[in-house]
């Protein structure tokens, strides 16, 4: 088997041939960070078009990357949803016209899904063994931070969520009051490592031992009050302020994460999504699994922030749209991955 990948969801344009086995043979991103930097954020309309001047382009890399060529690919697996609705547009046309043309499979895949399966791709997983079923995942990236049971390729149960702000768009946000520039996670990270994260005790959102879900929007608050109560910032102070700002967001993703492993008993976690790039969550969870005797599973860096292998690498495992199906294909702009718990 041989898997052309597609990632249009938001602002990175990305494809990646994977095999059979989930060796990653190519993987090409070509970011628009620089194109939305500017503004601050993604800007849907400029997203959308600059995925259609880029999908061929970086579809025509992958190939060559790989050394396949279009006749020998078996699937083409594409990011579905949830993202912005333009965007998505650009990748799932891209797919339905080379499947049809081409006679090949066409695999629509769920983000998230792919976000937390990432690890099977081969050599995906820094402990280099792919994790039991079940498994604790947590995903955090700019649009999503949830934990999920997944009891299979395919079943996933949601155990929490962010009641308000996902984690990744909590560091974006902050950056920003920060003057750092977008997106913000490498910047706060970055400036993170000279600070000092004890000085300033911010708050911990929902930290009730029952509740497994997230928010993130009072330690935003707090940190703006803590900003303006301090007037101008020396550059101890703000890489303090940073360092305080990051250790509060991990420290609430750890401990709920963990926290949801004790509860569904299981041996392995997953840590994905584009905030799992983050150097102190890795440490963090790295100490935190060590002290519980929990496997854990970091998504190798290459693989957390959007990328099209996790989509191929996913695309192996799920069935096929029936034909009939193909021509009805399109994006879904939101929808969340697994049911909440009653
Ligand atoms: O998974 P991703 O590329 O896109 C979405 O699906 O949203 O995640 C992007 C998010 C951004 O909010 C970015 O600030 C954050 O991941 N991020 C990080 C780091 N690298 C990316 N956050 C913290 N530390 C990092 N090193
Ligand atoms: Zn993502």
């Amino acid at each position: 088997m041989r898997i052309l990948g597609i990632e249009t969801s938001c602002d990175e344009t990305a494809a990646a041939v994977v095999d059979g086995e989930g060796h990653v043979l190519s993987n090409v991103v070509s970011s628009q960070v620089p194109l939305h930097a500017r503004f601050g954020g993604v800007v849907p309309e400029l997203a959308s078009r600059n995925h259609l001047l880029s999908i061929l382009p970086v579809i025509r890399r992958a190939l060559g990357e790989a050394g396949v060529t279009l006749e020998t690919l078996t699937r083409v697996a594409v990011t579905r949803g949830p993202g912005l609705q333009g965007a998505l547009l650009v990748g799932v046309q891209t797919a339905k016209v080379l499947a049809a043309a081409l006679g090949l499979e066409l695999v629509p895949v769920h983000h998230t899904e792919a976000h937390i399966t990432a690890v099977f791709l081969a050599g995906g997983d820094l402990a280099g063994a792919s994790p039991g079923f079940p498994y604790v995942a947590l995903a955090v990236s700019g649009g999503h931070s949830s934990i999920f049971c997944v009891e299979a390729i395919g079943r996933y149960r949601r155990l929490g969520t962010t009641l308000d702000d996902a984690a990744g768009e909590a560091f974006d946000k902050v950056a920003r009051l920060l003057d750092l520039p977008y997106p913000g996670g490498v910047a706060i990270q970055e400036l993170a490592v000279r600070g000092d994260p004890a000085r300033f005790p911010l708050p911990r959102g929902l930290r009730r031992k029952d509740s497994l879900d997230f928010s993130f929007s009072g330690l935003k608050t707090a940190t703006r009050s803590l900003l303006e109560k301090l007037g101008s910032l020396d550059e101890v102070t703000r890489a303090d302020l940073a360092a305080s700002f990051q250790e509060a967001v991990v420290d609430s993703l750890v401990t709920k994460t963990l926290a949801a492993a004790a509860a569904e008993g299981v041996a392995d976690v997953v840590v994905a999504g584009g905030v799992a790039a983050n150097r102190r969550l890795r440490e963090r969870f790295t100490e935190a699994c060590g002290e519980q005797g929990l496997r854990l599973h970091l998504t190798a860096m290459a693989y957390c922030t959007d990328n099209a292998a996790m989509v191929a690498g996913l695309g192996r495992f799920l069935p096929p749209l029936p034909p009939a199906a193909v021509d009805g294909l399109e994006p879904f702009a939101s929808g969340e991955l697994g049911s909440p718990l009653p």
